[in-house]
């Protein structure tokens, strides 16, 4: 009787065991590609849209990120550093520590530095 009981403590435990794991996974599945150049209108427009753009969308808060107006907004609000990627305030507000933190994965953020290094196409 013994062994069955702990057999199934086990089982139980495996199956926890999974169910974090493949909450780590979906994680992990995000359709975000960090090889190769990162696409303005595939990668980054997309971002913003299921991300950024519910108050981001030109009525109060500053830095429209809607599709039609997002990349000259971008360009020309003085929100991207092509020269030094990093101290580019887009990129800044959306790492650890920055004050839009908790609306951007640490895969979109990466994404976002690496579209900037690229620099900063409209593609
Ligand atoms: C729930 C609403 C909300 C969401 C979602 C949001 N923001 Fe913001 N954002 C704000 C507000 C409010 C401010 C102004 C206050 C501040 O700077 O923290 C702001 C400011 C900013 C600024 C600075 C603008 C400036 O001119 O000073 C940037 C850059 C920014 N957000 C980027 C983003 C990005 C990128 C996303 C998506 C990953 C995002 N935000 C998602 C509300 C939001």
């Amino acid at each position: 009787m013994k062994p069955k009981i702990k057999l199934k403590a086990l089982s139980v435990g495996l199956m926890i065991l999974m169910a974090v794991n493949s909450g780590c996974f979906y994680d992990q599945v995000l359709p975000i590609e960090l090889e190769g150049e990162i696409s303005y209108s595939n990668d980054m427009q997309p971002y913003f849209d299921s991300k950024c753009v519910a108050c981001h969308n030109g009525t109060g808060i500053p830095l429209n990120l809607e599709a039609s107006v997002s990349h000259n907004e971008l360009m020309s609000g003085g929100y991207i550093n092509t020269t030094n990627p990093s101290n580019s305030l887009l990129y800044t507000k959306i790492v650890p520590g920055g004050s839009m933190e908790q609306y951007s994965s640490s895969a979109e953020t990466a994404m976002t530095l690496k579209w900037i290094e690229q620099g900063a196409k409209n593609n």
